[in-house]
């Protein structure tokens, strides 16, 4: 089912088709939840890697960008990592082009060939702002990153578990609409001097000009390689334990806000969350169709893309948090729990997108909880 594509104006009627929503027991025994080893700020697998500089162009981009790649071969062997190359001027390198590489990782159903599915694509920028020196960009958006690295990793076996079982039970694959799930880390999000609309989101700019005119194959369900994103989900300044508050920025998207809103209120309730920060995050489940929407009032990577259609559900505070831009954006200032709260709502919400409720390995769960026991114990 893809019929988010067709509701606006309708989306009441199409969120109630649209999904079967994922069980408490898939919640609570099923889904993979974030552990220490992953999100630890010095020694995480997942996390402490991305905490250093990574402007555009440097060393520690480079670093970042392998993290990314090994992360992806080890965990993640199914998925397709491809780059999205580009080079720019900006105000403060004089004549230098700055190269920009954007990461893509892409896991389809294995029947299907690109151009005929649409994705769910989860977003955040992994670069780095260049002044002050040294400055890490914990919330912004290195703890983003790594929420979404988590929450692939999470519903991967699930996703092959369904997939095996469509293709092996007489599924009929050519009446389901096949969907598939993409990871977009941005490079070139930050201003280097100040923030206009050409010295900005380099990244993202390149991305969706190239992509708008790139064509699948003649006879595809999509044209161009933007026309396949379903919904673009875009994580920023998240992991502070102040203003976690997001409003419902999207009139397109706002079916999937609700959606997310209700699992932040499902996890709330079955005590799974570990932050103790002001709740809801999502309070905006509520808002009338007809309230107005601030579509274009928030600046960031999404804006070529909405700009082109694509339907954004875009996961900032209304408020930033305190440290933002500031030295103290870094790892000591995280609010871990906060940081595991999110990785785990955002792997829930990739789970319901993906319809993969029942796929989910309740031992490999148990596994993983008693690793961790033991661990907590030493
Ligand atoms: C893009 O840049 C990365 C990092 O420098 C490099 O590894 C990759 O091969 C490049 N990809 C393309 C398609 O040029
Ligand atoms: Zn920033």
């Amino acid at each position: 089912m893809r019929l988010s594509r067709y509701c606006t104006g309708l989306w009441l009627a199409c969120t109630a088709l649209a999904y079967s929503t994922l069980s408490d027991d898939t919640l609570k025994n099923g889904l993979p939840h974030p552990q220490k080893s992953d999100f630890d700020i010095h020694t995480g697998s997942i996390l402490a890697p991305i905490l250093i500089p990574r402007v555009p162009g440097t060393e520690g981009s480079l670093k970042v960008l392998n993290h990314f790649v090994q992360y992806f071969r080890k965990e993640l062997p199914d998925w397709t990592i491809t780059f999205q190359n580009s080079t720019s001027k900006t105000p403060v390198h004089g004549d230098k082009e700055v190269p920009f590489v954007n990461f893509i990782a892409t896991r389809d159903p294995p029947w299907t060939r690109p151009g005929n599915v649409a994705r769910l694509n989860l977003v955040a920028h992994y670069d780095s702002l260049i002044k002050p020196e040294g400055f890490i960009g914990a919330i912004d958006s290195a703890a983003p990153c790594a929420m979404i690295m988590h929450a692939v990793k999470a519903i991967d076996a699930a996703l092959t578990k369904k997939w095996t079982s469509m293709q092996t039970d007489d599924f009929d694959l050519d009446f389901e609409e096949p969907r598939g799930i993409q990871v977009l880390f941005l490079d070139g999000e930050e201003a280097f001097q100040r923030w206009t609309d050409t010295d900005s989101i380099y990244g993202a700019r390149s991305l969706a000009a190239e992509w708008d005119t790139k064509r699948h194959p003649a006879m595809s369900t999509f044209k161009s390689y933007l026309d396949d994103i379903e919904l673009f989900v875009l994580l920023d300044l998240l992991g502070s334990a102040e203003n976690p508050s997001i409003p419902s920025w999207q009139h397109t998207s706002h079916w999937s806000y609700v959606h997310m809103a209700k699992l932040e209120q499902k996890l709330r309730g079955l005590g799974l969350f570990k932050s103790t920060t002001g709740a809801p995050w999502l309070p905006d489940a509520d808002k009338s169709e007809t309230s107005s929407f601030r579509s274009y009032v928030m600046q960031d990577d999404h804006i070529p893309f909405i700009a082109r259609g694509v339907h954004v559900l875009h996961l900032i505070p209304g408020q930033f948090p305190r440290v933002w831009h500031k030295m103290d954006d870094n790892g000591d200032n995280l609010d871990i729990p906060t940081v595991e709260d999110w990785a785990l709502l955002t792997a829930a919400f990739a789970a319901e997108y993906m319809e993969l409720d029942g796929f989910f390995d309740p031992a490999a769960h148990a596994k993983r909880d008693d690793v961790l026991t033991s661990k907590t114990e030493l």
